[in-house]
């Protein structure tokens, strides 16, 4: 028996990157899984990979996998992305709200409309997720998991990404108290905050953002930076019900939060 056998899983923004990590891992742990993109191309052409993958790893128990297009910063789109699932595989077990962008620039520069983009992707779309999600899941009777993708960054000041900071650290708060809301039909709100992690988001944002690779790791205790693997294996862990975790962010940063000293240390003072 897998973690995740006879479960429903929507993994949105999952066709590249710690999404498609997920959603590989809960198909070979069984689950049934919906891999999101705002493309309908990109969606389809991840989920036949992902559910390749996840049938490599366990030829026997993965479960199957299908793509569906919806933008999470768009309500309606989120709906249809819920009731398409549930027309598909008949119900709605997990809710994975990964789908992110960010942007780089000093705060004073940020542009009211690039920064309502990030707020609207990164805050708004995580909201929808989880609403029409729980709202289902409520209806449905029989409890549930929801896991919105934080960020350290939503946990203490970070230069040039203002929305994106805001946007995360408003997820860390909208986990606890939607985990508060919903405890009572056994629904398990939680959040990842992953530190830094090689993936499309970190290439674009690196040059801009003044730092290299040496740099982070050297800033990071652990030395190196977070496998996709690693990021999946820490969401399995908030999704599966057994555990008494709600309302928790669970910060997967190889030390970066817990070392003030370095941060002195690294400015040379
Ligand atoms: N990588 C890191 O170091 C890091 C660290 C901390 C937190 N995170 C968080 O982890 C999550 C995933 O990041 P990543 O690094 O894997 O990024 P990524 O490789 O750039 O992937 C982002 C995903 O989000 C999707 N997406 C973007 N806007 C969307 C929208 N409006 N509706 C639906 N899907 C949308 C993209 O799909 P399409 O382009 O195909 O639509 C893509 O699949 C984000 O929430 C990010 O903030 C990442």
């Amino acid at each position: 028996m897998t973690r995740l056998s006879g479960q429903t899983a929507i993994v949105t923004g999952a066709s590249k990157g710690i999404g498609k990590a997920i959603a590989t891992r809960f198909a070979a742990e069984g689950a049934n899984v919906v891999v999101n993109s705002r493309s309908a191309e990109r969606a389809e052409t991840a989920a036949e990979a992902v559910e390749s993958e996840a049938a490599e790893e366990a030829p026997e128990q993965a479960g199957a996998v299908a793509g569906i297009a919806a933008d999470v910063s768009d309500y309606e789109s989120v709906e249809r992305l819920v009731d398409e699932t549930v027309a598909e595989f008949g119900g709605l077990d997990v809710m994975v709200n990964n789908a992110g962008i960010t942007d780089i620039q000093p705060a004073e520069e940020f542009d009211p409309e690039t920064w309502r983009e990030v707020i609207d992707v990164d805050l708004n779309g995580v909201f929808f997720g989880a609403q029409v999600a729980g709202k289902r899941m409520i209806e449905q009777g029989d409890g549930g998991a929801i896991l919105n993708i934080s960020s350290m960054m939503g946990d203490m000041g970070f230069k040039m990404r203002a929305p994106y900071c805001a946007a995360k650290g408003g997820v860390n708060n909208l986990t606890q108290t939607l985990a508060v809301e919903w405890a009572d039909d056994d629904i398990a709100v939680n959040a990842l905050a992953p530190g830094f992690i090689y993936t499309d988001i970190t290439d674009q944002t690196q040059g801009s953002a003044g730092y290299t690779d040496e740099d982070v790791r050297k800033r990071t205790p652990m030395a190196r930076y977070g496998s996709l693997d690693e990021m999946a294996e820490c969401a399995l862990f908030l999704v599966s019900r057994d555990n008494y975790v709600t309302g928790e962010v669970l910060t997967a940063d190889g030390g970066w939060t817990a070392d003030a000293w370095r941060y002195w240390a690294d400015r040379g003072e």
